[in-house]
């Protein structure tokens, strides 16, 4: 027998109220959440680009710089013995948060982009050579193509690009015929920044293997909303960023396999990544302090750790219930406008963004519009010329979400939409 009608509402309706419920909750951590803009309450839909940070991540910032600074794996005393702790206990933290079982593995970078650069650099140094290939997609953010395009020209090596659908997905039944003898490396997003669009990791990882090569996955957009276990991922490099996760800008960590880190060359030369330093020639610490020239970012090391600890307090299937209920609100909402243009697969098969275009109005002055309201959104390319080139866009708007809002902010964007297409008609 059906199920009536009624109870799926109602069943939609409970999980919109337990989001909001949610919502609200966690949105009490977030002292940045709690102003107003335009004069009304900020809805920070800018997610993908960045996050707010949580006061647990602030704190826990502004303790280490009350006690515990100091320069770490140098000093004999006290608070060199601290801030070292601080530093390695983050990493621990954070290679939890990875599922890699080895902290060693984990080696602190800027962001995202310079671990995939530390990669494209340190290990296409040794690893790849004239006519070799590299596998990218059009879904690609600028950090995993340009760092990959300056060692293909540095070495004399190929890049093959993997194309997309209509609807943002990559087109894996053609990734057999990219991988060829020659493909020595292939990087792929996890989660499409410009589309959400979620990729099937460990099928591709399979395929990148049996093929002889290897993966890196550019997990900016997916460490920061999905489980994420390197080793059922089955990948060989996974990047991520601190700022995607509610932790601070200008660390990130990348993950990768220890026997692959021991044969890469350093990226950067300097103090701590040394064992021996000879006149003519140096020997190199073990890994990752290998890859960790001169005095690393600890705060940002220690705030990092701070947001993995708050995300996995949290809970990963708390935090997918939620963004999951909020994104399909936004969709069905969204598509219900008149003159709009959605980018990107259905909900089940992407993360908290979704881009957009409206009939009549450039991306830019949607996002400013939306800002007089206090809808904070990303316009533009979004790092990802490819992604627009394929769609044949210059620009969208996007909005991106995460485990602080809730369906009365896809409200207030829809307010906002309204109020662009009054004014554009
Ligand atoms: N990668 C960031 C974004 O997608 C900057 O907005």
């Amino acid at each position: 027998m059906n199920a009536p009608a009624a109870p799926a509402g109602a069943r939609a309706s409970d999980r919109r109220s337990r989001a909001n419920a949610f919502a609200a909750r966690v949105r009490r951590d977030f002292p940045a959440l709690q102003q107003e803009v335009g004069g009304k309450p900020l809805v920070y839909l800018d997610n993908a680009a960045s996050t707010q940070k949580p006061d647990a991540v602030i704190d826990a910032i502004a303790h280490y710089y009350r006690h515990d600074h100091a320069n770490v794996h140098r000093g004999m005393h006290e608070l060199a013995r601290r801030a070292t702790e601080a530093y390695e206990g983050a990493r621990r933290k954070v290679a939890r948060f990875l599922g890699a079982a080895d902290p060693a593995e984990v080696v602190w970078t800027r962001g995202t982009t310079e671990a995939i650069n530390l990669v494209a650099s340190a290990w296409s140094h040794t690893f790849l050579g004239e006519g070799d290939e590299i596998v990218l997609s059009t879904q690609e953010h600028h950090s995993n193509l340009v760092p990959w395009q300056l060692a293909a020209a540095r070495a004399g090596a190929r890049l093959r690009y993997l194309e997309l659908d209509d609807e943002g997905r990559l087109l894996l039944d053609r990734l057999p015929e990219l991988l060829s003898p020659r493909t020595r490396m292939v990087a792929l997003s996890h989660v499409s920044n410009a589309l959400g669009t979620v990729n099937p990791v460990a099928e591709i990882a399979k395929q990148v293997h049996a093929a002889g090569a290897l993966l890196l996955v550019d997990g900016a957009q997916g460490a920061p909303h999905l489980p994420i276990d390197v080793a059922t991922l089955g990948c060989d490099f996974y990047a991520a960023s601190g700022h995607k996760m509610c932790g601070p800008t200008g660390i990130g960590a990348l993950w990768g396999r220890r026997e692959l880190l021991e044969q890469m060359e350093p990226y950067q030369g300097g103090g701590e990544m040394i064992s021996v330093v000879e006149r003519e020639y140096s020997t190199w610490a073990e890994v990752p302090h290998k890859f960790e020239a001169g005095t690393p970012n600890v705060a940002g090391a220690v705030g990092m750790g701070a947001a993995a600890d708050y995300l996995t307090g949290i809970g990963h299937a708390a935090l997918a219930e939620h963004e999951r209920t909020v994104l399909e609100y936004a969709l069905d909402r969204l598509a219900a406008i008149d003159g709009i243009r959605l980018f990107g697969p259905p909900a089940a098969e992407r993360c908290g963004v979704v881009s957009f275009l409206l009939d009549h109005a450039h991306a830019h002055d949607v996002a400013t519009i939306l800002d007089a309201d206090g809808v904070a959104v990303r316009a533009g390319h979004h790092c990802a010329q490819l992604v627009m080139k394929h769609f044949g866009v210059p620009a969208t708007s996007r909005a991106s979400f995460y485990l602080y809002n809730d369906t009365e902010d896809v409200d207030r964007l829809i307010e906002g939409l309204d109020r662009v297409k009054a004014i554009f008609g």
